[in-house]
Parts: structure tokens; sequence; C-alpha cells
């Protein structure tokens, strides 16, 4: 969460880190600042809100070749305008941002300030440029305060220093994303690709422990053991318009409607690696699959894929709360990571611990290049292209996909597989048409007032109704629940009431008659029911076809929902892009 940017070179850097800020805002939107050098003196400007149609100009910055910028998502000290990044040292000479945590930060403001350092904000960021200044103060040249300074913090970051009397730009990581652009004579620093995508595609993936010094060359070194280190530089297979909302309103309306070729897109993949990964799964002693929030539903649902498809037993842990079944680990285990960032701590903190247990790990992973994908043993990339909005849709289904194929390859049924999960396509395309999409606004404009809506599902769509559930909460703030069809009666019917819309997710297979069962008991409560299924049936109140899809029924059943939550997002005013309170990438634990 937070994204920072950093630019040196020949343009105007007031322009290109506010553009690539506004690139970055999905990943905090609490508020925002730059710094840009004119003149051997440092201007700063800090806003609470989004970033939003600012303009350069409208900032009245001059012309720069160098500076720096943050989009916020609070972490520690509130919202306001003096907790806005970027942070300077007491003597206003050095600028930094950063993402992530600083966690012995309270010890080290302690020593500064015994040493006459006066603070500005509620951060933890502010310990880094005032202990920069402290070593500078010592008789640091500007390089080696910063890696003094950064051995001293504990947890993860990734930040970018500049200093008003020096023509280098530092950018150092541990544990937070921080991607080098490579241009012609010209050099951008940010937590994410798009951000400066328009300009170069040629990037450098620093990793953990490493440290840039960006003048009219850059060098890289580890500053932990101080030594240099030579890199690739990468091309990057992206188009810049892939970021764009284009003609879309909103990003997650644009990211719904791209299923119909990011699903296609996640299962072209080289089909002899995935007997290989299949073979892994199967030789293993042990699997765990690990993710978080809408990550963590696809993990769930991956236990009753590997089961009914494979007889594979897969053991399924939030990342959070993985590290509690540590002692069951051996090096004969495999983890599979899903993420559609690559970053989220508690997966990659999940990982960690899984490491020193000697087990190896398969991320399945969107983000390119992510930190994930840099520590793992073996990974499968989503190839969904970016996913801004906040709540996940597209990177979803594709993770589904990956998941249904390799379950079948464990099977030994690849091509079985693989030729169900085409037609699923094929049928995704043809359903999802303007006047589906009219028809669920419609609905969405029935029920836009409820205050809390139930979502039931068995087997492989129990996890889609929790599914489900998240995608209601984080873009329509509606209450919602998601419960196992048969959970019902054991208590949650007590809630039913004729407010109460009750989405039913239904699969062609043998869960069928008893989740319309457990519509019924809903109706008989007066409860309203909108069936998700591949055929109508007289418990629904409002049906919402999808294709009959076998075993990738959690496919289709979850992209009407994605919809339904969309549409009552806009309708009730709020932008499904950026729900309150969110980030799309939560580097913290
Ligand atoms: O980047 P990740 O997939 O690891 O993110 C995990 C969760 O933070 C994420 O899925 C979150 O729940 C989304 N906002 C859901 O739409």
């Amino acid at each position: 969460m937070c994204g920072i940017t950093g630019y040196k070179g020949k343009r105007n850097a007031s322009e290109i880190v506010i553009k690539g800020l506004k690139k970055l805002e999905y990943r905090g939107y609490d508020s925002w600042g730059i710094a840009i050098k004119t003149d051997n003196h440092l201007n700063v400007i800090k806003r609470i809100g989004k970033i939003g149609d600012v303009s350069s100009k409208e900032l009245k910055l001059k012309k720069s070749s160098f500076g720096i910028a943050h989009t916020r998502w609070a972490t520690t000290g509130k919202v306001t305008q003096e907790n806005a990044h970027p942070h300077l040292s007491m003597d206003n000479k050095i600028a930094v941002v950063h993402n992530g945590i600083i966690e012995n930060y309270q010890e080290l403001k302690k020593f500064l300030t015994k040493q006459g350092f006066k603070f500005r904000s509620e951060t933890d960021t502010e310990v880094i440029p005032q202990f920069i200044q402290y070593f500078m103060d010592k008789g640091n040249s500007f390089n080696d305060a910063v890696i003094n300074t950064i051995k001293k913090l504990e947890g993860r970051f990734a930040i970018v220093a500049i200093n008003k009397d020096y023509d280098t730009m530092i950018g150092a990581r541990r544990g937070s994303p921080l991607v080098l652009g490579v241009g012609k004579d010209e050099f951008f620093l940010a937590s994410d690709i798009p951000a400066f995508l328009e300009y170069t595609k040629d990037v450098i993936f620093l990793d953990d422990n490493e440290i840039v010094f960006i003048n009219s060359k850059t060098e890289i070194r580890n500053f932990q053991t101080n030594k240099k280190v030579e890199k690739k530089t990468e091309k990057i297979d992206w188009d810049a318009k892939e970021a764009e909302k284009g003609s879309f309103p909103h990003f997650m309306l644009k990211e719904i409607l791209e299923q119909k070729e990011s699903i296609a897109r996640a299962v072209n993949q080289d089909l002899d690696e995935i007997k290989r990964i299949a073979k892994l799964i199967n030789d293993a002693f042990g699997v765990f699959i690990v993710g978080c929030g809408t990550a963590g539903k696809v993990c769930h649902t991956a236990t009753y894929l590997f089961s009914r498809i494979a007889d594979k037993h897969v053991n399924f842990s939030f990342s959070s709360e993985f590290p509690n079944y540590q002692h069951f680990l051996t090096d004969k285990t495999l983890m599979i990571a899903v993420s559609q960032s690559g970053e989220t701590a508690d997966t990659l903190e999940a990982i960690e611990a899984a490491k020193k247990k000697g087990v190896k790990v398969l991320s399945i992973v969107n983000v390119y290049g992510s930190s994930m994908t840099r520590i793992s043993d073996y990974n499968i990339y989503v190839k969904s292209g970016p996913e801004k909005c906040v709540a996940s849709t597209k990177v979803t289904t594709g993770q589904l996909a990956i998941l249904t194929m390799l379950a079948y390859a464990c099977a030994g049924k690849l091509e079985e597989g693989t030729k169900l999960i085409k037609q699923t396509i094929t049928d995704i395309n043809k359903t999802i048409n303007d006047s589906y999409l009219k028809k669920i606004k419609s609905l969405a404009e029935k029920i836009r007032d409820n205050e809390s809506m139930y979502i039931i599902g068995r087997g492989l769509n129990y996890p889609i109704a929790l599914e489900s559930a998240i995608k209601l909460q984080e873009v329509s703030y509606i209450h919602a629940e998601g419960f196992a069809g048969g959970e019902l009666k054991h208590g949650p019917l007590a809630l039913i009431d004729n407010k109460t819309p009750c989405i039913a997710l239904v699969a062609n297979d043998e869960t069928k008659a008893d989740i319309l069962s457990n519509a019924e008991e809903v109706k008989s409560r007066a409860g309203l029911i909108i069936g998700v299924a591949p055929e109508n049936n007289p418990a629904f109140d409002y049906w919402l076809e999808v294709p009959d899809s076998g075993n990738c029924s959690p496919i289709v059943n979850i992209i009407p929902v994605q919809l339904l939550a969309y549409y009552l997002s806009t309708l009730k005013g709020i932008d499904p892009d950026y729900p309150k309170n969110l980030a799309k990438c939560v580097s913290v634990k």
C-alpha cells in the first residue's frame, strides 16, 4: 500500500511524477505529495484526498529534472497533511517517500529526539530523513548516510530519497516493491511499472537489500554487503493502454468485461510446464495453498477442485494464519501461493516461514517481477494485464482457471480440463452482452436500498459465496455475508426477513438439489431469491443465467455477482475503483 515514484532526466519531473502518481493511485489514495528539486531548493506540496485531476501547471511548480512523489494509504498516523509524504529532515534538505512499515520507528524516534531532532508528523517514515540528516551531520556523504540509515530500519520498506544539495536520487528496498525504469538519459523509480510505462518498457527489478544510486548513470549495490550488483534490464511486453480506462466509466467495469479474453490468456501456458508442476503437486508430501482476501477465496475453491477432479487433498490457509501450521511442514511439503499483486505482506511472510522449513513454493501471480515471483521456486503468471480496480475481478477468474487446469493435470486429464475451460470461455462470451448488463443493472436498482445481503453456495460454490460477499462489501458497502447452504439452518436463517435479498449460487452438479432447497428455505421466510444458475427455477424471484460449465462453475458464477456489485456501487454514488479504507496492494501485516 502506498505508491512511490521518482524521476531524474531531461523532461519536466513534476509532470512525470504527477502522471505516475495517478497511475499508482490504486495503491492508496488517502493523501498525496511531491517534492521537486529546483535551484538547490526542495519544493514540497502535500494534499489530503486523491490526486484526481490535479496538473503540474496548477501546482505552479518550476521546471525541474528531478523529483519524487507519493500516494498514501495511512498505516502509522492519521490522514492529515502533516502525515502525507514526502517527509523532510529537520533541516529541510532531505526528502523521502516510503512504502511499507518501519517496525522499530518508535525506538529510532526516541533516539533522534534525545539528539534534539523535532518531528512534524506521527508517521514511521519521518525517522528516515531525520536519520539521514543525523549521519550527514556526523560527516557522512548523502550516499553513506542513506545506507547507514536503512541498515537501522526493521520491517518492510521501499524508499526514494533526494537531497537539495546533491544530484543523486537514491532508491532502496527490502520487502516492498521498487522498479527502476531505464530510458534514454532518464531514469524512473516506482512501486509499479504502469507509473512510467508510457516512457519506457526497459526495467530493472530491484531485489531485497538493494540500493540504487541514480545520477547520469545508475549503480546498484547490496546495502548489507556494499557489493556492486549487476542486474539484467528486462523488456516489458505491456501496452500502456492496458493500464488506462479508455472509454469505460470505471476500471472495474472494464476489467469485468475483459474476462472474455483474460481467462484465455491465463490458460495459455506451456502445457509441459503445467504437467511438470502437476507432478510436483502429486509427489509432494502435503500441499498448502495460501492467499488473502479474494485470492484466499480462490485458494479455498481450489481445495474443492483438487478434491473432486484429482482426488487430492490440499490444505487451505489464509496467509496470515499460515504460520500456525508450521509444525506440519517438511522439506517435502509444497506451498502454492496465490496473489494478484505478488506483494501482499501476509503472503510474503507465509512464503518466508515456509522456506525456512525447506518447503518449495509455487506462486500463481499476476504482477510480473513482483516480490513473490522473486522468492518462489516456481511461478505461473496469470497474464491478466494490469488490474487497477481495488476489487479483484479478472485476476480472480484467471487464477481459478489456472488452478482448475492444474487439478486436471494432477488427474492426468489436462486435455479434458483445457477443453472444458475453452468451452467455458466461449460460453461466457455468448452470455455477457448489453442486455445481460441491463438486466443486472435493473436488478441492482431494485435492491440498492437493502442494508444486508446473503449469498449461499455449496461445494465448489461455497467459497464463491464468500468471494461474492467480499465483492459486494468492497464496492457497494452493503453488509453482505456468504454461507454454506447447509449451514443456514444452523443459525443464519434467523437473519432472514423480507428486506434481505439472498443470492443462491447454483451449479449443475450433485449439490444442485440441496442448494435449491436451501433457496426455498429462505424464500419461505420471505427472503428474495436471486438465482445465479444455468437453469431457471420456481425458487428464484430473479434469475441470472450462467452457462452450464461443470467444474468451471466458480468462474461463471462469480461474474454476474461482480457486475451486480459494480452496478450497486455506481447507483449508490460510490467510486468502485477506489472504495473507502481499502488499497489494492496490502503490503503491511
Ligand atoms: O494482491 P493479492 O491478490 O495478494 O491481494 C489479496 C487481497 O488483498 C485482495 O484479494 C483483496 O481482498 C481484494 N481487494 C479483493 O477484491
